[in-house]
């Protein structure tokens, strides 16, 4: 602990739950679609209320608040040495369709509070303390997943890519920028951090697994997070009457598409292990009438694994059943486009050690554990250490209305944040 900090404000660290839950019921109201579910989707309306709710937020918390080209928010609270690499955290508050009020919300209200509560105990960061609220982790509106760490991490490639990226509406990723007020977007590569920004980074959320509840464990201290990979694949065909036309003349694009969602699954399976994972999230058939031929169909697969290799054999093998399908279909395979293979990243031993203690120190079991979530975390190993914290969730629900987190554990989670963020400072 710091010079002139004494232990004993940190032995008692009080955490406003009521406060807290007030603030994740008020964010949930910016949804676009009815309660329990949330939809946050980037740049919509309720998205720019919900970031104007945050900056709020950490305005009232004393945070001096800056946003850059993405609308990636940062609260900084300058500790003692203002000149050192500042300690943060954070997570994001966008939601994808018809889910839950906790996937990230409870990283950024969670990380706000969490200074509330040290600035309550009196304890005085040494290096400054940064709470960060990621543009579009959910890859939703765009495709591409956690936008916002992807810049600050500086991959070029996906700054290349949202250059020429429109949503399902045709709106380019830089006019919905420009339309929630991020007029200097297109200048993408101010976003972009140099490794040594943060002398460490750590995201608390939920577990979105059942393995804490399961075993009654309040803590999760994330040592990895599994590889994702997302994939956009497109068929055309002939389409045509659904009366008229005869079987052996058809060239059916969807049935091309509905046999690659089965080779997908079939691809997984084979891999020969549990933690293989693949998904056929999206299937949009062209024109969409009971009675057409599907003349186009577009699917998007997301495959994760926590062994990059082997969810690497996965996305190969679809690539080639892409292709078979196509030719004994007689479709055309106008798109297979790979838009992120990610490797896997390791969380930061100090980290761990830290979040550790912390959780001892509480008196709260704590179990070291991977996430197969992806998370901003993923990116932030780029450029900075990295470690997360996790609460358990109900059966493990995410991504759909029933997702939910008790005040207990949220309660739990802050605290142990709060002192990892009070021990990271000193260090
Ligand atoms: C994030 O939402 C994920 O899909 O892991
Ligand atoms: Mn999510
Ligand atoms: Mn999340
Ligand atoms: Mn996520």
């Amino acid at each position: 602990i710091h010079e002139h900090v004494s232990p004993d404000p940190l032995s008692s660290l009080s955490v406003d739950t009521q406060g807290l839950q007030k603030q994740f019921d008020e964010l949930a109201s910016f949804s676009d679609s009815p309660a329990p579910s949330v939809t946050r989707i980037l740049y919509s309306e309720n998205d720019v209320l919900g970031r104007r709710y945050i900056k709020n937020l950490m305005s009232l918390s004393g945070l001096s608040v800056r946003e850059d080209a993405i609308g990636n928010i940062f609260g900084r609270w300058n500790g003692d040495e203002p000149e050192l690499a500042a300690v943060s955290t954070g997570s994001h508050t966008d939601a994808i369709p018809y889910s839950g009020k906790y996937d990230g919300v409870l990283g950024v209200l969670g990380a706000i509070e969490a200074i509330n509560v040290l600035k309550r105990s009196g304890f005085k960061p040494k290096r400054p303390l940064e709470v960060i609220m990621f543009t579009s982790e959910e890859p939703t509106r765009f495709g591409i997943s956690c936008l916002g760490s992807r810049l600050m991490a500086g991959i070029k490639e996906h700054a290349e890519l949202l250059k020429n990226t429109v949503d399902n509406q045709n709106i380019s990723f830089f006019d919905a920028a420009k339309a929630a007020g991020y007029s200097n977007v297109e200048n993408l590569s101010s976003a972009f951090l140099n490794k040594g920004s943060y002398s460490a980074f750590v995201e608390l959320h939920i577990e979105q697994g059942p393995i804490l509840e399961e075993e009654a464990i309040p803590i999760g201290v994330v040592t990895a997070i599994a590889a994702p990979a997302s994939i956009k694949v497109d068929f055309e065909g002939n389409g045509g009457h659904a009366g008229a036309a005869l079987m052996p003349t058809r060239n059916d694009a969807g049935l091309a598409a509905a046999e690659l969602a089965l080779a997908v699954e079939k691809h997984v399976l084979d891999s020969g292990s549990i933690d293989t994972v693949g998904t056929v999230g999206i299937l949009d058939l062209h024109p969409g009438a009971i009675n057409s031929i599907p003349s186009k169909s577009h699917l998007e697969i997301d495959t994760r694994d926590i062994d990059e290799k082997r969810r690497n054999t996965v996305v190969e093998k679809i690539h080639q059943s892409a292709l078979s399908i196509s030719n004994k279909r007689r479709v055309m395979l106008s798109q297979f486009k790979i838009i992120n293979q990610d490797p896997p990243a390791s969380s930061e031993e100090f980290i761990i050690k830290a979040a550790e203690s912390s959780a001892r120190e509480l008196n709260l079991p704590y179990k070291k554990m991977i996430s197969r979530a992806y998370h901003d975390s993923l990116f932030m190993a780029r450029i900075s250490p990295m470690a997360m914290i996790f609460v358990p969730c109900y059966k493990g629900y995410s991504h759909k209305p029933e997702e939910y987190a008790s005040p207990e554990a949220i309660t739990d989670g802050v605290k142990v944040l709060a002192l990892t963020l009070a021990k990271l400072s000193t260090q």
